[in-house]
């Protein structure tokens, strides 16, 4: 059993391709280890957002996350900033972390081009946050995609020179938590391989969609006027419908659907109708149990109140024996 640590920006409403890739895992992960999944507020700090946008958005992933089936009793879910011991982490962490290596990550190097009027210093150590995030319990998994590969390697470098300057062996490192089977990769309806919303909010299906609203995307999904020889090579706006149709709809659906195109014959039309009416179906339990969690105050705050009590707990145990190690004894 390994610990696992896995932080969640709270960046706006969940759509498929989140539920077939993280979220996927994460659920399977919380039923074999132990699982520390939380909203990562305090780095969301970077861009200012309004008081109200920020929690907004931290009540959103939350509800979308256990809406999905992450489990508050099998994992310790909590809200970065309920667990004050990570900004301790984070300070005593950027003593050690050095300007040259944090000005030479690619992430940083990205945010000062797209937000040139707030190069603040919270985005030049964001990389020593996330670290905080990840040794405050000592974790030696980090489910990520590949963009956080660098993340992760100075988690590592801050983790071994810590150890070495205080010549202990305290911090395990973290590596990537990769699992054997392929992910589904979910498109987008724009013809991208990625379902993706920073590009173009109508690529995405969200989870919380409403019916008419998933009928809309769906059926303005990028098409072409169809197949001229039978069996032809799908363009990638094809396979992309045919992908999300393969992930949502039955075998049979898709099948009678493929035929339809091998044999020239398909009705784009029709097919997008299908994939709305399955889309909505698979999505329904999703939008149901978002809407019910949303108004259930009273879960939501005992959901986060045993998720920061349960993350103190193994942050403060962290936080205190890095005191004792770095030398702040008790007189
Ligand atoms: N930076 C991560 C992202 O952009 C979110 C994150 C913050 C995180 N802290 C973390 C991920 C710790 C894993 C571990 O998605």
């Amino acid at each position: 059993m390994e610990t696992v640590v896995s932080g969640i920006r709270p960046t706006g409403n969940l759509h498929l391709g989140n539920y077939f890739g993280a979220l996927k895992n994460f659920l399977k992960m919380q039923q074999e280890h132990h699982c520390f999944f939380f909203v990562a507020d305090y780095h969301s700090l970077t861009t200012h957002p309004t008081p109200f946008d920020l929690h907004k958005n931290i009540k959103q992933v939350l509800v979308e996350y256990l809406a999905c089936g992450l489990d508050p009793e099998k994992a310790t879910i909590y809200i970065q900033s309920d667990v004050p011991e990570t900004t301790e982490l984070y300070l005593l962490l950027n003593m050690n972390a050095y300007m040259g290596e944090l000005e030479r990550c690619t992430s940083f190097k990205e945010k000062i081009k797209t937000q040139q009027n707030n190069v603040n210093a919270g985005l030049l150590t964001y990389p020593v946050l996330m670290a905080a995030d990840v040794l405050l319990h000592r974790a030696t998994k980090v489910p990520v995609g590949k963009d956080q590969e660098q993340h992760l390697e100075m988690m590592r470098t801050f983790a071994n020179r810590f150890n070495r300057i205080y010549n202990v062996e305290y911090f395990p490192e973290p590596h990537a938590f990769n699992f054997g089977e392929a992910l589904v990769k979910i498109p987008g309806l724009d013809g991208s391989t990625k379902m993706s919303k920073s590009e173009n909010e109508n690529s995405a299906i969200f989870l919380a969609d409403e019916p008419a609203a998933i009928r809309k995307k769906v059926m303005r999904a990028l098409t072409d006027e169809g197949p001229k020889t039978p069996n032809e090579k799908k363009p990638q706006a094809i396979e992309n419908i045919f992908n999300l149709m393969s992930a949502l709809s039955s075998k049979e659906t898709y099948d009678h659907f493929n035929e339809l195109y091998n044999t020239c014959q398909i009705r784009y039309g029709d097919m997008k109708k299908q994939l709305a009416e399955d889309a909505i179906k698979f999505t329904e339990p999703f939008r149901a149990r978002i809407s019910e969690l949303m108004s259930d105050k009273e879960y939501l705050h005992k959901v986060v109140r045993m998720g920061a009590e349960k993350a103190r707990e193994s942050a403060g145990k962290t936080v205190r024996e890095v005191r004792e190690i770095i030398g702040f004894k008790s007189f």
